[in-house]
């Protein structure tokens, strides 16, 4: 072989290389230890294909290892990576096919969280992909601009699945994120931040042997992974950044602030943004809620910043400010308009208490009850505009999460002065602390089916899989 022809082979095989590494098995591959810093991993966009008039994405859920500790091999799961999954882009309007592809050697499910869609195409644990198979999820994208997500919810087994990685990202845009001057530009000033914690066997595979406190109050990792990243950084340049907060946790609750005490834009919750940006100096998200916020770094430059969580006093990131930028983005006041239903409208209201059966090996219960696959818990009237309330009965923190549809709170702890401004948009997870109450109103829309339901539950993934879940149909 001449040398040049060696050389072009080299520089080939090198390229190759290093697109594997960005997608594929070593995706989430960092070189850190504890002490120092490794660059943020961004999972890559699927943008799906189009086909006939359908957009079509094809994700295979696959098992892998990843090297989240240098060193150390851990054995993981992850949709068309090594670790989590490659981040899904859809825009309102667009018809799709999701082909989840299960490689896997047991069963899964994938369930698109913050999706409004018709009930046999939810992915809840009565969509099984048995291992071997594909399940594809086909509907039309119907829903403002938001950050979402997808993971395993399958039965008695979501907590161990999306510990070993089974969750990734949903962006979804509408003609308010495309046309707002907002950063848009994925992996450079719109960054994805998927927050989980893990905790390590000496092996380097994820320890989920569950202590009674955690059989209580959920897992409660030592090590905080961002997008799989241990202890990560990321070079920005001196101008507005947005960050999609994503909490993936089985259980952990974070309040997100800088060390440097600086401000914020929050702009988004769970399935909306906010009608206006909202100041803030942390914000505070439990398992699956989001939240986009916006940080101007133009002064900035050359400076560094970390964003923690105050309750547990960890670093999430370190941003250092780079690049100069002579990109102005001046964050608009005004970011969408959102239904406002009032409880005068509401023809029913629900109650919800969340408890628990006596007993370590008591079962936790929603209204009295814990998940029966057997049981339709609840029968909603389509377009029935409605009053839910939550209750937690306990001294510990739950949160509830509806499928499908989105709500809007109107009181916490009996009072509409108690919904915090960083909550008023469209969600669909909202935490209840120790004894709190909360009363939101939805609609379900657009989808009937007589057969399948979609689920109501606690998000920590051990509360829901030890019983805190229940079904709903919607019917016409
Ligand atoms: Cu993330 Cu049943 O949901
Ligand atoms: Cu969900
Ligand atoms: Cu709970």
């Amino acid at each position: 072989m001449d040398r040049r022809k060696f050389l072009y082979t080299s520089t080939l095989s090198t390229l190759v290389l290093a697109g594997c590494g960005s997608s594929d098995t070593t995706s989430t591959t960092t070189t850190s230890t504890s002490s120092t810093a490794s660059k943020l991993f961004i999972p890559p966009e699927v943008k799906g294909k189009l086909i006939n008039g359908i957009y079509q994405y094809d994700m295979t859920i696959k098992s892998g290892t990843s090297e989240f500790i240098a060193g150390l091999k851990t054995p993981t799961y992850g949709i068309n990576n090594a670790y989590l999954g490659s981040t899904i882009r859809l825009i309102d309007g667009q018809s799709i096919k999701i082909n989840f592809k299960n490689t896997l050697g047991e069963s899964t499910t994938m369930h698109e969280h913050g999706l409004h869609l018709p009930p046999a195409m939810d992915g809840g644990p009565f969509q099984e992909i048995k291992a071997g198979t594909t399940w594809t999820a086909e509907y039309t994208v119907n829903q403002k601009a938001s950050t979402c997500w997808y993971h395993s919810h399958l039965m008695d087994k979501t907590g161990e699945q999306v510990l070993k990685g089974l969750a990734g990202m949903i962006i979804i845009d509408d003609l308010d994120s495309q046309t707002l001057n907002l950063p848009k530009t994925y992996g450079v000033d719109d960054i994805p931040l998927v927050i989980q914690d893990r905790r390590f066997n000496n092996d380097g595979s994820f320890d989920y042997t569950l202590s009674n406190q955690e059989r209580m109050r959920g897992y409660d990792g030592d090590r905080l992974l961002i997008n799989g990243t241990i202890n990560p950084y990321i070079n920005l340049s001196a101008k507005e950044i947005r960050f999609r907060l994503l909490n993936g946790s089985n259980a952990k609750v974070y309040n997100f602030a800088f060390r440097e005490s600086i401000s914020f834009s929050q702009i988004a919750t769970d399935a909306s943004f906010l009608e206006k940006p909202l100041t803030l100096q942390n914000i505070k998200l439990s398992p699956a809620e989001r939240a986009e916020i916006v940080v101007d770094f133009s002064d900035s430059l050359d400076k560094e910043f970390v964003l923690y969580d105050t309750l547990s006093n960890k670093d999430i990131i370190t941003l250092k400010i780079t690049q100069e930028s002579t990109e102005i983005t001046t964050l608009p006041s005004s970011l969408t308009t959102l239904t406002k239903f009032t409880q005068s409208q509401a023809v029913k209201t629900r109650v919800f208490t969340l408890a628990k059966e006596a007993g370590m090996a008591g079962k936790f219960t929603i209204n009295g009850v814990s998940m029966d696959v057997n049981v339709v818990n609840e029968t909603i009237k389509l377009d029935d505009i409605e009053v839910w309330e939550v209750v937690n009965t306990m001294n510990m923190t739950h949160n509830f999460h509806i499928h499908d549809s989105h709500f809007m709170l109107i009181e916490r702890n009996g009072s509409a002065s108690n919904v915090r401004e960083s909550e008023k948009g469209y969600k669909d997870t909202v935490i209840l602390e120790a004894q709190e109450s909360v009363k939101f109103i939805v609609q379900m829309k657009d989808y009937t089916d007589d057969v399948n339901t979609y689920m109501y539950h606690c998000h920590i993934l051990e509360h829901e899989d030890n019983g805190m879940m229940g079904q709903f149909k919607v019917v016409k």
